[in-house]
């Protein structure tokens, strides 16, 4: 028996986002029908509504999710009902050339519930990043499903579910960040905030935040940054290499995605650094850099997707370091909103006022 719940979807291309009766068919083999608990507001939801990923209309929004598993279908082993678990947008496939050569955090075939969930008329919904959780319920397969400690606060969790995991596998897992690095990221939202935080927890000596706005730079030193510099002022290159004894850092992290703040980062880090680009694109923009600069520097140039994370390894151990005070993942939730908030929680965080806003259910 399917059943309906309120969800809130993403009409047409700019329309505001409107709250709507979901239908939710049961579970088939492979899938789990998740109550959501809580979901945060990303920025790539917005990327959806604005038609940016693509014209797959009307969507489902909201990825960003923790809750409890309500029921499973056939040949479901991992999950059972009553499971507390933050949906990931990366359930390995275990099969593809990128699993078989032992690196699953590039799985290119990562598993979505096959039923489709509809409106009442029977549209079928886009789930955003396969998931779907602005809604009191959503289906996913039942790898998208990750338990985690229960003691966790459920808008905490469902943060490492996208925006807070993108940005410490940034720092961690893409860029590699070590002790006593020096590290700068450019763009301090809820993702450039994320690599400050994975930079600190993987001991990196000196963390330089840069923004174009105030207040992200106070937040970001909450974060873990050693120095701010606001770039609408000050020459972030120069300001990051004067900052290194003349050099630039170690990695440098692009949490913005646009072409101009790349070549900040391309040109602030040390010879044979890293680059890491977190920011997405859209798909018009284009970079031009000499070809000598880029063999002339060395290093490696890396973009970072979902921050490299395997969420059956990554969530737990941070759910963990968080428990134990040793990250403070609370920190990142600005506002908690109801499901009927989320268009304004996007004008918020167009305007910079927020981390994130997370729909508590
Ligand atoms: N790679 C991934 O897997 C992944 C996952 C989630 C989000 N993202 C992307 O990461 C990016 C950041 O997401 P977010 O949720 O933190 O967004 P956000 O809007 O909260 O933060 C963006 C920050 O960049 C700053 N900024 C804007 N222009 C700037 C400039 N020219 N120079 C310096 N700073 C500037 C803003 O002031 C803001 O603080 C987005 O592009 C998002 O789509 C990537
Ligand atoms: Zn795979
Ligand atoms: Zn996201």
């Amino acid at each position: 028996m399917s059943q309906q719940v309120q969800g809130v979807i993403a009409p047409g291309k700019n329309e505001p986002v409107r709250i709507e009766t979901i239908v939710i068919p049961d579970p088939g083999p492979g899938e789990a029908v998740v109550k959501i608990q809580a979901c945060g507001v990303c920025h790539t939801d917005l990327h959806y509504k604005q038609g940016g990923i693509n014209d797959e209309f009307p969507f489902l929004l909201g990825h960003e999710a923790s809750g409890v598993v309500e029921s499973v279908g056939e040949g479901v082993t991992d999950v059972e009902p009553g499971d507390f678990v933050i949906l990931n947008w990366r359930a390995v496939c275990g099969q593809c050339r990128a699993c078989l050569r032992g690196r699953p955090w590039y799985c290119f075939d990562t598993h979505n519930a096959k039923q489709k969930m509809t409106l009442l008329d029977g549209t079928e919904l886009s789930p955003a990043l396969g998931i779907g959780a602005f809604a009191e319920k959503t289906l996913v397969a039942a790898g998208q499903c990750t338990k985690v400690d229960p003691e966790v606060s459920p808008a905490v969790a469902g943060l490492l579910g996208c925006g807070v995991m993108a940005g410490i596998g940034a720092a961690i897992n893409t860029g590699q960040v070590g002790r006593g690095d020096s590290v700068a990221v450019i763009g301090c939202g809820g993702v450039g905030d994320a690599a400050i935080a994975g930079a600190r927890l993987a001991g990196a000596a000196k963390i330089i935040a840069v923004d174009i706005d105030d207040r992200k730079l106070e937040t970001a030193k909450t974060m873990g940054a050693t120095h701010t510099v606001n770039s609408r002022s000050t020459d972030p290159v120069e300001a990051i290499r004067s900052l290194t004894g003349g050099n630039g850092a170690d990695v440098v992290i692009e949490a913005v995605g646009r072409p101009e703040t790349y070549k900040q980062a391309f040109y602030a880090r040390d010879l044979a650094g890293t680059v890491v680009l977190v920011g997405v694109p859209t798909p018009e923009m284009q970079l031009e850099l000499p070809l000598i600069d880029v063999f002339g520097r060395g290093g490696s140039l890396k973009s970072s997707w979902y921050g490299d994370c395997l969420p059956s390894r990554d969530f737990p151990m941070l759910v963990d370091l968080h428990q134990q005070g040793r990250i403070d993942l609370g920190a990142f939730v600005t506002e908690t909103i109801g499901l009927g908030d989320v268009e304004q929680a996007f004008a918020r965080m167009h305007d910079g006022d927020v981390l994130r806003s997370v729909v508590v259910l």
